[in-house]
């Protein structure tokens, strides 16, 4: 570091040689200074009043110089002292700048880089397919209502001709709500196990005619396996008129599957069992692996089952009877499919448990 040396010599030319070397210095630090910081310490070691570089050149060469150099000395000095306090006002003006510069710098915002691309979500394949579903039968006519998940053992099972302590209440495994047992029997709620007791609520709310589909939630106590959850989904479907015949159920089921997997699909009905429904059907699908001629999927059938149904029971209707529901001037037809199920063959899925992990490699294969 730079200090202000002692004079023995007061010649022009050793003053000149002496205030060369004090602007070099300057010159090198100045150029090391970096942040205001720097700077403030900088101006401070050479303008100071006490001790500073300049003050220092005062006291040792001027006031140290014999009488007879001190003139030509103090002029020098002077001169001297103008040039730097110039020099270090300028390089103020640089150090601000180029510090603004640098905080410039930092905050710099490349507008010209892409935007953050948000994923944007889709529809779940199950509701997608549910709404596909719904969305077939809507352009038959059809309306569509929505019934609680929360259920009572009346809806669920008593107006739907499953007697209390009936077998068939074995056939779905009934999740029950705790604590209940001051209520009477068919007060008692439930999960309900299928969509079916919005065919009695419906028909509480409406009299004949009625043509009615019913997406929801249904729960059973079913142990998790490839093609069983205890949660999974269900569209319901209802249509009550005068002379509703067994044809119009098979020409309506028959209709939608071909609207869902094609026009070439066949369906075949298989005599079945439900309390509500009388008689009962279990329909079938041509394979829509095979085509009908037999391999592993449909386990070499040909044919793959796919829904309940049926034509309502006069027992049900005895419940709404007081709402128009004459079982000698009406008939009707029901069915229920599992929306798991038809999303499964219609995209080749092969564990029910994908739709539900919400892993998104898979999720996003349906966007
Ligand atoms: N509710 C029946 C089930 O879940 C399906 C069904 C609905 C059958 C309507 C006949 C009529 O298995």
């Amino acid at each position: 570091m730079y200090t202000v040396p002692k004079l023995d010599d007061y010649s022009p030319e050793a003053l000149d040689r002496a205030a060369a070397d004090l602007l070099r210095a300057l010159e090198n630090e100045s150029a090391a200074l970096h942040s205001e910081s720097d700077y403030k310490l900088f101006r401070d070691r050479w303008l100071a009043r006490k001790n500073g570089v300049l003050t220092q050149v005062n006291d040792t060469w001027l006031k140290a110089a014999p009488g007879p150099a001190k003139r030509e000395v103090g002029q020098r000095v002077n001169a001297l002292k103008a040039h730097v306090e110039a020099a270090i006002e300028g390089v103020h003006g640089q150090i601000h700048a180029s510090s603004a510069d640098a905080k410039l710098a930092a905050e710099r915002l490349d507008i010209t880089l892409p935007g953050i691309q948000r994923p944007i979500g889709v529809r779940h394949p199950v509701l997608r397919v549910m709404d596909e579903i719904v969305a077939v039968f809507q352009a038959m006519g059809y309306s569509v209502g929505e019934g609680p998940e929360v259920e009572s053992d009346y809806y669920n099972f008593e107006s739907l001709n499953f007697p209390p302590n009936h077998p068939a209440r074995d056939t779905q495994d009934t999740l029950f709500i705790g604590g209940q047992e001051a209520k009477p029997a068919r007060e008692r709620l439930l999960l309900r196990t299928h969509t079916s007791p919005v065919q009695i609520r419906t028909m509480e709310r409406q009299p004949p005619p009625v043509r009615i589909v019913i997406p929801g939630k249904v729960h059973r106590n079913d142990p998790l396996d490839a093609t069983h959850s205890p949660v999974f989904h269900q569209v319901e479907g209802l249509a009550v008129d005068t002379n509703i015949t067994f044809c119009d159920l098979k020409g309506t089921l028959d209709h939608a599957m071909k609207a869902l997997f094609g026009s070439s699909v066949k369906t075949r009905f298989y005599p079945s069992f439900f309390p509500f429904t009388e008689p009962s059907a279990d329909m079938q699908v041509s394979c829509i692996f095979c085509g009908g001629k037999g391999c592993r999927k449909c386990k070499f059938s040909g044919w793959i089952e796919l829904l309940g149904c049926g034509m309502v029971d006069p027992n049900v209707f005895e419940f709404v009877k007081e709402n128009g529901y004459d079982s000698s001037k009406i008939s009707g037809f029901a069915f229920g499919m599992g929306v798991e199920r038809i999303t499964m063959l219609k995209y080749e899925v092969e564990e029910i448990q994908l739709f539900y992990e919400g892993d998104v490699r898979f999720l996003e294969q349906f966007a």
